[in-house]
């Protein structure tokens, strides 16, 4: 049975930029946003302890925790400096030689391209945030609803890891950076997506799979990129954390996949394909260019036509990949996902390093810990 583009993601065509654009948020003002879960709470009386990965991550989480008030915070962050040493230090889309002409951006010069960088972070970070509540809400909700003990003792570690990140971006945006910004609409319904279905595994593919593995990947390439050490330091235990989030899911979805009839693997498939594009959309920044004042679709169809956007895009999935491959998610029903990620541009990291195991070599709390004792 074939399922088209249109019945998955609303659109024929993955880069119709009016049907991307027409999901914004409405909302912008409210403090609160009340989701009703499907799910049911599930108690087990079966406390034995029969699922030794899951058992030696839930150890690992338990060693490794951190206090968000040990990170450097007295750092000096000069927000504007900072964004121009980034610009400095790497190679951004108006510097590679792309021509302007006929785009909003044509008359842009360094005072507009610096006014750009500072609130692409302030959006960059703020999305990561908002991305990070999700996770707590998530990771409490897998609490209630998985059936295996073991996946609940690790799961309510990883809400506690959460409830930090959340804290550290909050914390940073407020003391550094110059302003937060609104959940992305696609995020958003992205997120709602999640906590509303009412299969306890699709939280897990949701959330540990699919958001996270984008973050695990995207706090790499920001760590890389940043040249402020307190940003730097903060996503470097931020990722620690991540890895084993990420070999969370890895293990879990593995044993309970082996279950599924092909009919229901293939509804996993669709809704990790649902879930790429989604999060594809939303790194197309809309809310920067409507608070910089520049045409939204303009700018949208600049920046998907610049030559080092593959790349960037790619680099987004480069968890991703490996590990719906690992869970069989790429292959099963003639390869569809395959065939999908091929048309999204990122089934190049189907061999990559999948996350099942990476999580301890990832460990840079343990790292740290173990080279201040020597
Ligand atoms: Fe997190
Ligand atoms: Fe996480």
């Amino acid at each position: 049975m074939a399922v088209s583009n249109e019945e998955l993601i609303g659109r024929a065509d993955l880069d119709d930029i009016d049907a991307i654009l027409a999901t914004s948020n409405s909302d912008v003002d409210a403090t609160m946003h009340e989701v009703a879960a499907n799910s049911s709470t599930i108690f087990t009386w079966d406390y034995e302890r029969t699922r030794a990965p899951l058992a030696k991550l839930y150890e690992k989480a338990k060693t490794s925790q951190w206090n968000a008030n040990d990170l450097p915070w007295d750092t000096d962050v000069d927000q504007e400096k900072v964004v121009e040493a980034n610009q400095a230090a790497n190679s951004y889309l108006y510097q590679s030689g792309v021509d302007t002409t006929g785009t909003p951006f044509a008359n842009w010069g360094d005072k507009e391209w610096l006014a750009f960088g500072v609130e692409s972070q302030n959006w960059t970070l703020s999305q990561f945030m908002h991305g990070e509540q999700g996770a707590l809400i998530c990771t409490a909700q897998i609490v209630e609803t998985v059936p295996w003990i073991d996946a609940k003792y690790y799961a309510s570690t990883q809400v506690m890891d959460e409830a930090r990140h959340v804290e550290v971006f909050s914390r940073y945006l407020d003391e550094k950076l110059s302003g937060h910004y609104p959940i992305n609409a696609h995020l958003k319904a992205l997120l709602d997506d999640i906590i509303t279905d009412s299969r306890w595994d699709m939280t897990y593919l949701g959330m540990q799979i699919m958001v996270e593995g984008l973050a695990l990947a995207s706090f790499g390439f920001m760590h890389q990129m940043s040249t402020e050490p307190l940003l730097k330091q903060l996503l470097r235990y931020v990722m620690s954390d991540e890895a084993r989030h990420v070999a969370f899911g890895v293990l879990s979805l593995q044993e309970y996949y082996e279950q599924l009839s092909a009919t229901e693997i293939r509804e996993r498939q669709e809704f990790a394909y649902e879930a790429a594009v989604r999060m594809r959309d939303r790194f197309l920044q809309q809310e920067v260019w409507e608070r910089m004042g520049v045409d939204v679709k303009q700018a949208v169809k600049f920046v998907l036509q610049a030559p080092d956007r593959p790349i960037f895009q790619g680099m987004l999935f480069s968890k991703i990949v490996p590990n719906c491959k690992k869970l069989g998610l790429l292959d099963a029903a003639d390869g569809w996902l395959r065939e999908k990620f091929t048309e999204l541009g990122v089934i190049q990291f189907e061999d990559w390093a999948d996350t099942g195991e990476e999580y301890a070599s990832l460990d840079m709390v343990a790292q740290d810990r173990e080279a201040a004792r020597a």
